[in-house]
């Protein structure tokens, strides 16, 4: 072993260093202490963020830019998101939000977001959220991101409404990275579906950067275009994805596919390039956000109705009714309960309860653990009580 030690770069200077500490009585805890605030501010479970600014892209979106309300915000990898934490009524939930800003930008984050209808939270945030307001969330969270090791320098990003909000991330990113090195070190494919033609976030400035950087190709989509719409219009089919990505099945397989959207979207994409070849392995989608209509997946109880209402019980605390295909988080939020959560949408698990009696569906979002799945713990934000259910929080 201790032939071993000594190979190893930087031993012996650590080794004289921990001498000469041991000489002057110290015995590494400030060390460590230092290596903790150094992880800390690296990866902060709560930040204290202030809207600097409200710019609004279209008539249904708008971007909050974010600042620190002290010190430095911690560094984010395009694509990432944060989780932001809100009380709206009395109800304390959060949402997550993909960062739409470059990551070289260190002053700021931007969260782009836009209108759904019924949002909880969107809604909230468009209307009565405005600058100076404080805001608290998680620090950049996510594994949605480009990893140079893995990658190539291929990229296709098939993105949908909000959905353009990481990509345009990485786009920033990719055009900072091409001025630092003077060439491009990757180029991308940006095929971008909108429902309306006055509603494509970004538009004016992707249409610059295109025509500005020849590593990016744009393809625009409308899917609910007006009559005089002259461009690709309706839902992105096989035959289109065909047709911009081309068959070679070498070239398929060499590059890197990131989808963002909807649900429904990421389904219908992830279809298409699984039957293009595409392996699943090149192909990175950020879930967002539970399945909006759980009776509709194969799997649940055809018995159970979406309009049910069932009890929770949580052991020791207290009971509140829920409806079906609201996802357990939700009800327990929208009664006072909670358990801590980022992604909301299956993946971070750290939204899990335990389920001591009674049937909660879980959707393929829900990527559980099979130990989990036996010893009854589900992920909250993807979950869906079928029945009565008691839980432990
Ligand atoms: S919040 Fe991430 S799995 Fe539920």
């Amino acid at each position: 072993m201790k032939n071993i030690l000594h190979a190893v770069t930087g031993y012996q200077e650590a080794k004289k260093q921990q001498q000469e500490l041991f000489k002057s009585g110290t015995d590494f805890s400030e060390q460590k202490g230092e290596v903790a605030n150094t992880i800390a501010s690296l990866h902060p479970k709560r930040l204290q963020l202030m809207v600097s600014d409200v710019i609004e892209n279209t008539l249904t979106t708008k971007t909050l830019r974010l600042k620190a309300q002290e010190g430095q915000l911690p560094p984010f990898q395009a694509g990432q998101y944060i989780n932001l934490f809100v009380t709206i009524n009395g109800v304390c939930t959060a949402r997550p939000y993909a960062i739409s800003s470059a990551p070289q930008s260190r002053d700021f984050y931007d969260l782009t977001i836009k209108r759904v209808e019924g949002g909880f939270v969107s809604n909230f945030l468009l209307d009565d959220v405005k600058v100076d307001d404080k805001l608290q969330s998680t620090g950049p969270m996510g594994t949605f991101y480009y990893n140079p090791l893995y990658h190539g320098n291929d990229l296709v990003f098939i993105a949908g409404g909000s959905g353009i909000a990481p990509a345009r991330s990485m786009i920033l990113n990719m055009v900072k990275n091409t001025l630092l090195h003077k060439q491009n070190l990757q180029r991308m494919h940006l095929i971008y579906t909108s429902s309306y033609e006055d509603d494509v976030i970004f538009k004016d400035e992707l249409m610059q950067l295109e025509q500005t950087h020849d590593f990016l190709k744009i393809t625009w989509i409308v899917t609910r275009p007006n009559e005089s719409y002259s461009g690709r219009t309706g839902r992105l089919t096989f035959a289109d994805l065909k047709a911009l990505l081309g068959e070679d099945r070498q070239q398929l397989q060499s590059k890197m596919y990131y989808v963002c959207g909807t649900t429904g979207f990421h389904d219908h994409c992830g279809e298409l390039l699984s039957k293009l070849n595409v392996k699943a392995r090149r192909v990175r989608i950020e879930c967002n956000g539970p399945p909006k209509n759980p009776q509709n997946i194969p799997g649940w109880p055809e018995q159970v109705k979406a309009s049910d209402v069932i009890e929770v019980k949580v052991k020791g605390q207290g009971s509140f009714k829920a409806r079906v295909d609201e996802p357990l988080l939700n009800s327990m939020e929208r009664n006072g309960y909670s358990a801590e959560n980022a992604c909301r949408s299956g993946e971070c698990s750290l939204c899990r309860v335990k389920i001591l009696s009674g049937s909660v569906f879980n959707p393929a979002e829900a990527k559980l653990r099979s130990t989990d799945e036996a010893y009854g713990w589900c992920h909250s934000c993807v979950a869906f009580p079928t029945s009565d259910i008691e839980i432990l929080l």
